[in-house]
């Protein structure tokens, strides 16, 4: 293991009808709230009401910023950074997926800020500060409930990258299950490819005795495996949800990495393709992560072999470690299939026209990815495998 420090704040609040501690929570904060939402879909579940009752009952004095895109632009981080400046916000509470909760991190920090929230986005400065945030999540993928992360689109200039600050966590996030019923067959499973994604750009790293971690890891795959192909078909199970929505969050909160840095040249690929093309961030992964498979491979077969046989029940007999391990990469292509996610960027009608615009784009920061370095002709080789 390498040394390392773990720092996680957040205080997880999961469970049935657990939204009422807004109530207890809120309050510690601030009485002036900026609620930020995405395209309504709050609205159509009946959560918008739930929240808006509970804040009344506190007497909070609540601003709104509806509308946050998926993939969110940092157009509307900064409608909500004038919000917040304008209006003296003191808490903002985030309810909805990734994207809400990836945007109102930004505006969060931008609003401590003096320049331009994008400076965040391309490392031109650190976020030192941020209002406090909370957030009821309603949608189980990017684990962006329990971390520092948060991702934005710029639109204008076609570039999405992720950054990141301590300053961010959410004070605390609210998980009922119960509020992911009406996700979409198409993003439950988006969500689904996103949390194995995580766990995978963890998993492949070159670092030694990790024995724990890698159990750890092969489990949250494990049960997703298991799990997500009874939920496509039974959307309001409320057990199945539960079991995906603590997966999601257990996949991407610090929790899974100690002692190791993971990989994650596939994310940054998948960026790539989603600043130009708009698509699905888990769509985007579900393309390209067994082509990153493929690419990678010989740096260390053996830890793709022990992906196969622990994660997918290859059975190595007889078989090189080369062998068994792409077996492994078959069967993960064949489980994305069979739950309904894309395996071509031609499924979103990306031909190869922009490829080296997107190559160019993955490389804005040099070389990436920890378990192999990856350059531009790797990135367009990859690209091309996904055409
Ligand atoms: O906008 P609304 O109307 O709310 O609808 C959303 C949106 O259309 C809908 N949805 C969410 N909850 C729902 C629901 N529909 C019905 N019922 C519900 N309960 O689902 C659609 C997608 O939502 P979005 O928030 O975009 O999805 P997701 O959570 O997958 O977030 C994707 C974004 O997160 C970034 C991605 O790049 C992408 O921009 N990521 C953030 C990470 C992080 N902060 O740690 C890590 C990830 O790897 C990822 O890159
Ligand atoms: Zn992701």
């Amino acid at each position: 293991m390498d040394s390392f420090e773990f720092y996680n704040p957040t205080k997880l609040i999961f469970g049935k009808d657990q939204i009422e501690k807004l109530k207890a929570e809120v309050p510690k904060y601030g009485k002036k709230v900026l609620l930020i939402y995405g395209g309504g879909s709050i609205k159509r579940n009946g959560l918008y009401d739930v929240v808006l009752t509970y804040l009344k009952e506190i007497e909070a004095e609540v601003y709104e910023l509806g509308g946050v895109e998926p993939n969110p632009r940092i157009s509307t981080v900064r409608k909500g950074v004038d919000i917040c400046k304008k209006e003296g916000i003191e808490f903002l509470l985030a309810v909805g997926g990734g994207s809400v909760i990836d945007c109102t991190k930004a505006i969060a920090a931008g609003a401590k800020y003096d320049g331009d929230p994008w400076d965040f986005v391309i490392k031109k400065a650190e976020a030192k500060e941020a209002l406090p945030l909370g957030t009821v999540l309603t949608l189980a993928a990017t684990g962006s409930e329990m971390n520092k992360g948060s991702v934005i689109t710029n639109w204008e200039t076609k570039e999405k990258h992720g950054w990141g600050s301590p300053a961010v966590f959410p004070k605390f996030s609210i998980l009922d299950p119960t509020y992911t019923f009406t996700v979409p067959k198409d993003q439950t499973i988006y969500g689904i490819v996103d949390m194995m994604s995580h766990v995978m750009e963890q998993y492949f790293h070159n670092t030694k005795n990790t024995p724990l971690q890698d159990r750890m890891c092969e489990s949250v795959l494990k049960t997703v495996i298991e799990t997500a192909p009874k939920l496509i078909n039974d959307l309001e199970n409320y057990e199945l949800r539960e079991t995906i929505m603590y997966c999601g969050t257990i996949a991407l909160n610090g929790m899974l990495s100690m002692g190791y840095r993971g990989d994650w040249a596939t994310h940054n690929i998948e960026h790539a393709v989603s600043a130009i093309y708009d698509i699905p961030h888990a769509g985007g992964l579900a393309i390209i992560f067994p082509n990153w498979m493929k690419h990678t491979l010989h740096v260390h077969p053996k830890r793709f072999k022990q992906f196969a046989v622990n994660v997918f029940d290859v059975n190595p007999d007889g078989k090189t470690d080369e062998e068994a391990a792409l077996e492994g990469i078959e069967k993960l292509r064949e489980f994305w299939t069979n739950i309904g996610a894309p395996s071509r960027l031609a499924d979103y009608n990306i031909d190869d026209s922009q490829l080296n615009v997107m190559a160019e784009k993955a490389m804005a920061f040099g070389e990436f990815g920890n378990f192999k370095k990856l350059n531009k002709e790797d990135v367009l080789a990859i690209l091309r495998a996904s055409l």
